[in-house]
């Protein structure tokens, strides 16, 4: 029987792995055995983090290219994001003992910024390490996705990401950084998410049922 608790569940992977539509089945199948649950994300999940987003992808876009961004700056904005965030959103819905699921979360600061673009992780660590408390995911799904299929969900899009023109080597790159960050962790599960199948939604819910005992 499954017994009200804060958990905590997290979606991480590069572009196109299919991690929002993953996050939206679990969050759909919860609500449907009437388990008390919020769907949210990041960079965003508040008002003052969805504008910190759009000006962190606006930046991207933006086609003076001296203006851009440090990418110490880039890198605060998503933790200011963050700490809003867990402020305002994560921590209360946890304290009413809510499932909270969170497409992408700190995996994806150590994947991109960490791994991709060489910001020092002892500044990131630093950071973590005020904002987050003790907060940490319970489970953490990384989703593996080839090449072709990540390409092909990605021209389907009609909102273009800061990423969805990746090249293959910085998609690769970002893809083996997140399974090196899961390896060896017990509440992180390392999925196939290539193929266009039921069969991954369902794991993902036997996976969350085996912990909340819905
Ligand atoms: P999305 O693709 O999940 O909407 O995420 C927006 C972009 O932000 C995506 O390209 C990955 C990037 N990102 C980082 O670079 N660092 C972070 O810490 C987070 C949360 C996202």
């Amino acid at each position: 029987m499954y017994k009200k608790k804060p958990f905590f569940i997290v979606f991480e992977g590069v572009e196109g792995c299919g991690k929002s539509y993953q996050s939206k089945k679990l969050f759909n199948k919860l609500k449907k055995n009437k388990i008390d649950a919020i769907l949210t994300r990041e960079p965003g999940g508040t008002k003052s983090s969805e504008l910190i987003r759009n000006l962190i992808l606006k930046d991207y876009f933006s086609k003076n290219s001296k203006e851009k961004f440090d990418k110490y700056t880039d890198t605060l904005l998503y933790l200011a994001a963050r700490n809003e965030h867990i402020i305002n959103k994560i921590k209360p819905a946890l304290q009413k003992k809510k499932v909270v699921i969170c497409d992408r979360f700190i995996d994806s600061t150590l994947a991109y910024q960490v791994y991709g673009k060489k910001v020092d992780i002892n500044f990131i660590n630093n950071i973590h390490k005020k904002i987050l408390g003790d907060l940490k995911p319970n489970l953490v799904f990384v989703l593996k996705v080839s090449e072709k299929s990540s390409r092909t969900r990605l021209k389907k899009r009609k909102t273009k990401n800061r990423y969805d023109n990746f090249s293959k080597s910085f998609y690769a790159k970002a893809q083996k950084s997140f399974i090196k960050i899961a390896k060896d962790k017990k509440n992180y599960f390392i999925l196939e998410s290539s193929s266009n199948d039921n069969t991954l939604q369902e794991k993902i819910f036997d996976i969350v049922n085996k912990h909340l005992n819905i």
